[in-house]
């Protein structure tokens, strides 16, 4: 008995195996024509991590917040946030298409200020998107349905990765205006301006809030008023993303300083916004995507288009992330407890952008390090070359892209030192 089970159960399984065979045939003759891709470019720097067994390896290629002690940190005041929300037995219906409006006003109003002019006469379409590549995904779909200017969008030299694909998935083109000077590992205001003087009138500019990824390099104040002019002039459509409000300085108000001086000066701007970085969600995905209109009439109908662009893209977006973000924000007592977070978050940044410099004098680097400390946000551009970022992970596994960006996050008390010394004997 048991014998012929065993058999008739074997025979199932050949049948079984046979016809999956001839499926898996039939369904991959489908896709002959589908070259393997190239692995994403940081989520491979993490594989090659994650394969190393080097006790003293480092991981400084991801975009995420760690702790002193390099895990990942999960801010109180979302705790208490998302307590509330299991408290609230909240259900789990359908937000509408444009997100949770709660959500959405607190948001535009963390990125224009409480007192806005723009908010007072409901000038914001604003509608929540997943997360910040959601909301430039459903800007750059927007500008090229309707968009009347230059449909081609100038992003800074260089950019995040991400950004080319976004815009070209949309069916806007891309090309760059100079943005950083390797001679000083800083800012090319000069060619900047340049640039945007000489490109199509009524282009649109791509410009990073604060924090510019992937170099750490900001424009001052007096830098983004002079850009502000230019763009005017030339007609130009500032494009922001903030994808790092209260990363860079520590102080919200203080990083959204571009933002509100474009505003200021009447430009007509559209604003990417995440939430990733700032409350540390980032798998939560929560994000908006606002137009500045000249009218509340002009911000109804633009916001009519949102929502047909964004219906057939995924419908509405996820709830979770949204509570949480206007939990924090509705709660004065909460928010309180949260910019003390982010100071706490940039404020480790900043601390070990010193500590790096410092460990680098120490071991005899007579290399102008002061670009560390100048840049600000969770990268830094180190002006390493890519054989000297290939010595640095073959001989000392740290973990980094190609073009010399080191995740700041990632850097704490106990691997500065190793760093440091690596750096040095790569680039001495
Ligand atoms: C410049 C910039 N924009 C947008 C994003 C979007 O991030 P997310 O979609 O996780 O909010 C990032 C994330 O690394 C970024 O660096």
């Amino acid at each position: 008995m048991a014998h012929s089970l065993t058999r008739s159960t074997a025979v199932v399984a050949r049948v079984v195996g046979q016809q999956c065979a001839t499926v898996s045939i039939r369904a991959g003759s489908w896709w002959t024509n589908v070259p393997m891709g190239p692995p994403d470019a940081i989520l491979g720097v993490t594989e090659a991590f994650k394969r190393d067994s080097d006790p003293k390896k480092i991981n400084l290629g991801v975009g995420a917040y760690r702790d002193d002690n390099g895990k990942p940190f999960v801010l109180s005041s979302v705790t208490e946030a998302e307590r509330q929300i299991m408290q609230e037995n909240m259900d789990h219906e359908y937000a509408g298409i444009a997100g949770v409006p709660e959500f959405c006003n607190k948001a535009i109003e963390l990125a224009l200020g409480e007192d806005s002019e723009v908010i007072k006469e409901k000038r914001n379409a604003t509608v929540q998107s997943l997360s910040g590549t959601g909301a430039l995904r459903i800007g750059a779909a927007f500008f090229a349905k309707f968009f009347p200017g230059n449909k081609e969008v100038y992003f800074p030299q260089p950019t995040w990765g991400n950004h080319i694909p976004i815009f070209n998935h949309s069916g806007i083109q891309h090309k760059f205006y100079r943005y950083y000077d390797p001679k000083t590992v800083g800012f090319d205001f000069k060619g900047a301006c340049e640039d945007l003087s000489k490109i199509p009138q009524k282009s649109i500019i791509l410009l990073h809030a604060c924090a510019h990824n992937p170099t750490g390099i900001d424009p001052k104040k007096e830098e983004w008023q002079e850009l502000s002019e230019i763009i005017k002039k030339n007609g130009h459509f500032p494009f922001f993303d903030m994808a790092y409000q209260g990363f860079a300085s520590g102080h919200v108000d203080n990083d959204a300083f571009a933002v509100r001086h474009f505003i200021k000066e009447g430009h007509p701007i559209v604003l990417a916004q995440s939430f990733a970085k700032n409350m540390g969600l980032y798998g939560e995905r929560a994000g908006t995507f606002s137009v500045i209109a000249s009218s509340k009439e002009e911000a109804d109908r633009t916001m009519s288009q949102l929502k047909i662009l964004i219906r057939p893209m995924y419908s509405n977006p996820p709830v979770h992330g949204a509570r949480i973000v206007q939990k924090i924000l509705s709660q004065p007592d909460l928010k309180k407890k949260w910019l003390q977070e982010v100071k706490l978050m940039a404020d480790r940044i900043i601390s070990m952008r010193t500590a790096l410099k410092t460990a680098l004098e120490k071991e005899g680097s007579t290399k102008n390090w002061s670009h560390i400390t100048d840049q600000i946000g969770m990268f830094c551009y180190t002006g390493m070359t890519p054989e000297q970022v290939e010595r640095l992970t073959k001989e000392f596994h740290v973990y980094l892209t190609k073009d010399g960006r080191i995740s700041m996050a990632g850097v704490t008390s106990k691997n500065v030192g190793h760093l440091a010394h690596g750096m040095h004997q790569v680039t001495k």
